[in-house]
């Protein structure tokens, strides 16, 4: 089949479409390049070989959707991945994160249901989940859009658009895929995570920490009612993540679903930080801060709808995770700039 990637140069997008491409499928990758490089995207060919078309446009932007679907149709499915990700930073930008994570849906429905798409894959996130007693967390555990960041808000928002639009369009397969922590990178060293700026996430921090960009890693809060008194996360290899994408395309029915995209099986910071050690060979300088305001003291699901329904889990561990994304940090030391 022809999937749009909507966001598809980026972290995410870049492994799915390697998945897809290596699966047989066609690919056109939509992304504005607000979080990315087009390099992603002629890597993406270097390694399978096959050629993706990158169209860098807004995917909120109807006429860019209608030249894409010209220049490039016929499309068959659609995945959107293009939206902005940092929770913190949603709390300070609330209308650029609503704005760009929901009209880039409207969008991409406008112009799919105009085109006949058959299905939609819509990149969520395990964050909608809003009791810790429900952990873990489930498809039908408690979701909420009394959320603590805008960031998690729009993509609960758009899961309820989401289910109303698939509800009146009964010939469409609409998938929402709860991603927990998306870590790792693919083997080959190509493609990874390239963050900008100072990282707010875990793994790219240990990473620049490894390769001597940041000085050291602060643990935030080791007083949490964990085993360890850290954080416990969810951290799935985004090449899981990617072939789990692949998996509920080449298995989508009509209708409306949920799946969590998880490993089930919850890592410390500290268990992080020690994987890391081991993939770089040395110890890595780090300090206990303070808890981070709106951090929770753990989040991981109970990914067994996927495995039973679609036959798929995450295959990858934790230590092949900081394997893998030392490979590619320590080949491009200053990611996709890194001549
Ligand atoms: C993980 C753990 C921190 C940085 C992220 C995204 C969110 C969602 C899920 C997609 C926590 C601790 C972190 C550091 C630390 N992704 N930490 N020092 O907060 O679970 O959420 O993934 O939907 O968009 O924000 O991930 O990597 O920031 O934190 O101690 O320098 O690492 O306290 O326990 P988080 P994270």
């Amino acid at each position: 089949m022809r999937v749009l990637l909507a966001g598809g140069a980026g972290y995410i997008g870049a492994h799915t479409a390697v998945s897809l491409l290596d699966a047989g499928h066609d690919v056109v990758l939509l992304d504005d390049l607000s979080g990315t490089s087009a390099t992603a995207a002629e890597r993406v060919a270097e390694i399978t070989g096959k050629s993706a078309p990158l169209v860098v446009g807004d995917a909120s932007d109807d006429a860019v959707l209608e030249q894409v679907f010209t220049d490039h149709g016929p499309i068959d499915a659609i995945v959107h991945l293009a939206a902005f990700k940092a929770v913190g930073e949603s709390t300070q930008k609330p209308l650029e994160y609503y704005s760009n994570n929901v009209d880039t849906t409207f969008a991409l429905l406008r112009a799919g249901l105009s085109h006949g798409i058959r299905s939609f894959v819509f990149s969520s996130t395990g964050t909608v989940y809003s009791d810790p007693a429900d952990l873990p967390f489930t498809e039908e555990s408690t979701t909420s859009i009394d959320l603590s960041n805008p960031y998690s808000k729009s993509k609960r928002i758009n899961e309820v658009v989401l289910a109303d639009v698939a509800r009146v369009n009964p010939e469409l397969n609409v998938t929402v895929l709860r991603y927990f922590n998306p870590v790792g990178a693919h083997a080959s060293g190509l493609i990874g995570e390239d963050p900008a700026g100072i990282p707010n996430n875990l793994m790219p921090f240990v990473a620049r920490v490894a390769v001597g960009k940041l000085d050291r890693i602060g643990v935030f809060g080791a007083d949490y009612d964990t085993p360890d008194g850290t954080g416990l996360r969810d951290y799935i290899h985004v090449v899981d993540l990617a072939e789990g994408h692949v998996t509920a395309l080449e298995q989508a029915q009509p209708g409306f679903v949920v799946y969590n995209l998880g490993t089930g099986r919850p890592v410390s910071v500290l268990e992080l930080i020690a994987s890391f050690e081991k993939a770089v060979g040395r110890d890595l300088p780090a300090q206990i801060l303070s808890r981070r305001a709106g951090d929770v003291a753990a989040t991981y699901c109970d990914p067994s709808k996927a495995e039973r329904d679609l036959g798929w889990r995450a295959r990858l561990t934790i230590d092949d995770s900081c394997r893998d994304y030392w490979n590619w940090q320590s080949k491009n030391p200053d990611g996709y700039a890194t001549v």
